[in-house]
């Protein structure tokens, strides 16, 4: 049976074949395209629902809400009988690689956007959004990444504000920040794997919410 769950990078950074590479047991399948973004044109014929990770700011958790988001959309439908279901898409931090990030697009039903709890995150968030992401017509969603909650809620206050001001659409789910995700990009680690204890739970909970919330449990 093939997996539900297909995550794609079209990163030429790489950096999510470094991660994956590192995990033994992935839950999905996964394979590197950036050389080759028009082999995503196969993905139309599979039906299969096709999300698009997308900010042209750096660092902003592209690769973690992709693999993580993956890894719980996975673990959810191990038991389907319909194939393959979503595909996720993580992209490049760059302005210089626009073009693989519109080709992706091509093949999006939609596209998330995460972005951090910092005013340095706005500007280039609504660049990537106003030039490449409307014009296609997309639905897409913000996802506020990397909140730390001992921090307070101010930042996140403000960030929320940004958004819904921009009239941008908003997840209501907020994926926090845990060491956890840190360590494990390093030791190879996705969400479903991490060790049982009330913090990785916390931060399991994040991305199965916020999965719900984006409606990837079936068949959409
Ligand atoms: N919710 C989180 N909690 C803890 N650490 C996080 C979280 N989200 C991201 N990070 C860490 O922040 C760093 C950047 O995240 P990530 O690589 O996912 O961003 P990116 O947008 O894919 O970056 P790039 O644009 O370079 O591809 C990584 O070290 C990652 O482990
Ligand atoms: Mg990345």
């Amino acid at each position: 049976m093939p997996a539900a769950v297909y995550v794609v990078s079209i990163d030429p950074q790489a950096s999510t074949v470094w991660w994956a590479n590192r995990i033994t047991d992935l839950p999905f399948d996964f394979s590197q395209e950036h050389e080759t973004p028009e082999n995503l044109a196969i993905l139309k014929e599979t039906g299969a629902k096709v999300h698009v990770i997308a900010n042209q700011k750096g660092g902003v958790g592209k690769t973690t809400v992709t693999l993580n988001l993956g890894a719980v959309v996975a673990d959810v439908l191990s038991t389907s009988q319909d194939g393959l279901l979503h595909v996720f898409i993580d992209s490049p931090g760059s302005l210089q690689d626009e073009a693989l990030l519109l080709e992706a697009l091509k093949y999006a039903h939609d596209v998330i956007v995460p972005m951090p709890p910092e005013g340095l995150a706005f500007d280039p968030t609504a660049r990537t959004i106003q030039q490449v992401i409307e014009p296609t017509g997309l639905p897409y969603r913000v996802v506020i990444n990397n909140w730390d909650p001992r921090d307070g809620t101010a930042d996140l206050t403000e960030s929320q504000e940004y958004i819904d001001a921009q009239g941008w659409p908003r997840a209501q789910t907020v994926v926090r920040r845990y060491k956890v995700h840190t360590r494990a990009s390093v030791e190879g680690r996705v969400v479903t794997q991490y060790p049982k204890n009330r913090v990785a739970m916390e931060a399991r909970e994040d991305f199965f919410r916020l999965a719900l919330e984006l409606g990837y449990g079936g068949r959409a």
